[in-house]
């Protein structure tokens, strides 16, 4: 697969969007979601790659439906792509400066929870293959309203250098389409640990003035400055 990740003077840069995948606990402290109030609730990961938060949700009783480009493909062929991408992170990550080492310790503990993740996704996606959905924003296959949460993590913002204002502007017109409650991104910053311009633009864009947005502070923070999403709700 070639070497994906380059090393500038702040920190890590991926040349494309890379293959990763969090945990259930990981997206609980990244969202600040309360598992208990989300039993019974349609929940949608935007973007879930082979993060296993869709099995370990679904197992808790709540009903997620992850959806991904890569669901198009065989799950042999996922993890080909996956693997290379978790060890091009797991050697350049330690070196750089915009990463906090609190929650994960060290770079082999992130490796063994990523790799965590993409077993239990794995085993979910032959099992489950109802939870996984293919396709690509900014359309999303779903009818409206069809969603209480939506959850985007470490793709909208974080790639802002490789998607572009427009492509977060429609993404979100169609998120909040298919979602009834509410929507969270998370982080609201860039793998530069700075914070995403697109953020103020979309307040200020007339097209999104029937959403709110809120930045929601967290304590969970791994990449510098990522402890916050944003919250969209329909005004
Ligand atoms: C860094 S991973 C994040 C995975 C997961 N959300 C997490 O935090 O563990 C980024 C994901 O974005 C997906 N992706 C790339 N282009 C996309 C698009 N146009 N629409 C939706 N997802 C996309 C990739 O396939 C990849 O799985």
């Amino acid at each position: 697969m070639g070497n994906h990740v380059i090393q500038n003077k702040r920190g890590l840069q991926l040349d494309r969007v890379v293959l990763l995948g969090r945990t259930f606990e990981e997206y609980r402290r990244c969202f600040l979601l309360e598992p208990n109030r989300l039993v019974g609730k349609r929940v949608l990961d935007v973007a879930g790659g082979v993060s296993s938060f869709c099995a370990e949700a679904n197992e808790l009783g709540i009903k997620v439906t992850s959806f991904d480009p890569i669901y198009s493909m065989p799950a042999e062929t996922v993890m080909q792509r996956s693997e290379p991408d978790l060890e091009s992170v797991y050697r350049s990550i330690g070196s750089a400066p915009t990463y906090r080492w609190g929650y994960y310790k060290n770079p082999d503990y992130m490796r063994e929870l990523r790799k965590r993740a993409s077993t239990i996704f794995l085993s979910d996606y032959k099992a489950h293959p109802e939870h996984y959905v293919a396709g690509e924003l900014p359309q999303l296959p779903f009818a409206d309203a069809e969603f209480d949460l939506t959850l985007v993590s470490y793709f909208l913002f974080a790639y802002q250098e490789r998607l572009n204002y427009e492509f977060h502007r429609d993404s979100i017109l169609e998120i909040m389409r298919v979602t009834r409650g509410e929507a969270r991104i998370y982080p609201t910053v860039t793998f530069e640990a700075e914070p995403s311009e697109n953020i103020p633009m979309l307040r200020l864009d007339p097209r999104l003035e029937r959403f709110q947005f809120t930045q929601i502070e967290t304590d969970f923070e791994f990449l510098v400055n990522s402890n916050s999403f944003l919250k969209v709700t329909h005004a």
